[in-house]
């Protein structure tokens, strides 16, 4: 057994026989304490940030899959319901019960320096996943996995670059409305910020809009039934998810507008979920960056690599792919999520 891991075990027991009965302990029973000791599993705390979106849960179901105990690993999952109040709450939790790593997606990108120095005190590396953080000393965290969500945002400024080329617009004023994630996020402001080098090259896009649908689909209807209610003259529309997207296209199909083959309207999104990747194939998206939610087998490469001692990488980008009609067959039948 890792000297380590017994100590975080025996930890763990201490807390049991002394708070027994208090809520912080309710998620750890002596049964799975025992277990711990028992099997070496390595304690991992993690906070998600909700479950906002398909994309949240494939992720969250990535990182339990790698993080099993069948993969050795005890995990000590805690959904923070969108609030990030109850992600530091969270991360505190696990530093007081000594965790071995504490992994969190984090929902903003600003304000973590503190619990951050806590968890360094307390001498647990914090992995963070999926979105990023703007932290003055980045060694606050061992590592962070994700996507390059700039490079996302111009996947889909090039991507409108060339259609409108390809049918003859490039010269024509293109109005344009978008639909933002939760504000302050790393993806909502890289896929802006990527987007906004193509909007910068071409003085004839115009965005009428652009407001927070906090990447859901309820978010997502309200708004575009707003935008519809002003703009009559819509001839794109940027989601920045998925989620927000199957709300966007249920108002305009209420506004009677149709989508699909030759219509005027053109609707990006990010994520690449199956389901919307079927609306690629029906030419209902045009096009969907994705976002790769399997995440969970690059946060236990990590661990292990820390396990043994090594180096691991600061930033590690996952790879994204960008679906249109002419490559989204290949990608259908294999997507899980
Ligand atoms: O941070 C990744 C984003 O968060 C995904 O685009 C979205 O669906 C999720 O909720």
């Amino acid at each position: 057994m890792g000297k380590c891991h017994s100590i975080i075990a025996c930890m763990l027991m201490v807390f049991l026989v002394f708070f027994t009965g208090c809520k912080a302990t309710s998620d750890v029973t002596p049964v799975e304490a025992e277990e711990v000791i028992e099997e070496d599993l390595i304690v991992v705390g993690f906070s998600q940030i909700g479950s906002e979106s398909a994309w949240r849960t494939a992720n969250t179901k990535s990182i339990q899959n790698a993080l099993s105990k069948e993969n050795g690993f005890f995990l000590q999952f805690s959904n923070a319901r969108q609030k990030q109040e109850n992600q530091i709450k969270a991360i505190r939790r696990f530093i007081s019960q000594q965790v071995d790593y504490i992994v969190f997606s984090p929902i903003t990108e600003n304000g973590w320096t503190t619990v951050l120095e806590e968890a360094r005190s307390a001498e647990i590396p914090v992995i963070v996943v999926d979105r990023e953080i703007a932290v003055a000393d980045s060694t606050l965290y061992t590592a962070w996995i994700g996507s390059d969500t700039v490079w996302e945002g111009e996947q889909a400024g090039q991507w409108l670059e060339r259609d409108l080329i390809v049918h003859g617009k490039e010269d024509d004023e293109i109005n344009i409305v978008i639909l933002e994630g939760t504000e302050g996020s790393s993806a909502q402001l890289g896929r802006t910020e990527g987007f906004k080098k193509y909007l910068r090259k071409h003085e004839n896009w115009n965005v009428l809009a652009s407001e927070s649908g906090d990447f859901t689909t309820a978010k997502g209807k309200e708004v575009m039934q707003k935008y519809l209610k002003l703009y009559d003259d819509i001839d794109v529309v940027v989601s920045q998810n998925d989620d927000m997207t199957f709300g966007a296209i249920e108002a305009l199909k209420e506004a009677g507008v149709y989508l699909g083959p030759y219509d005027g309207i053109r609707v990006i999104s990010y994520d690449g979920g199956k389901k919307a990747l079927e609306l690629v194939e029906q030419s209902i998206i045009d096009v969907d960056v994705e976002c790769n939610a399997e995440q969970g087998e690059y946060v236990r490469d990590i661990i292990l690599d820390l396990e043994q001692g090594k180096v691991v990488e600061n930033k590690i980008y996952v790879p994204d792919k960008v679906f249109t009609i002419g490559n989204v067959g290949q990608y259908l039948d294999s997507r899980t999520y």
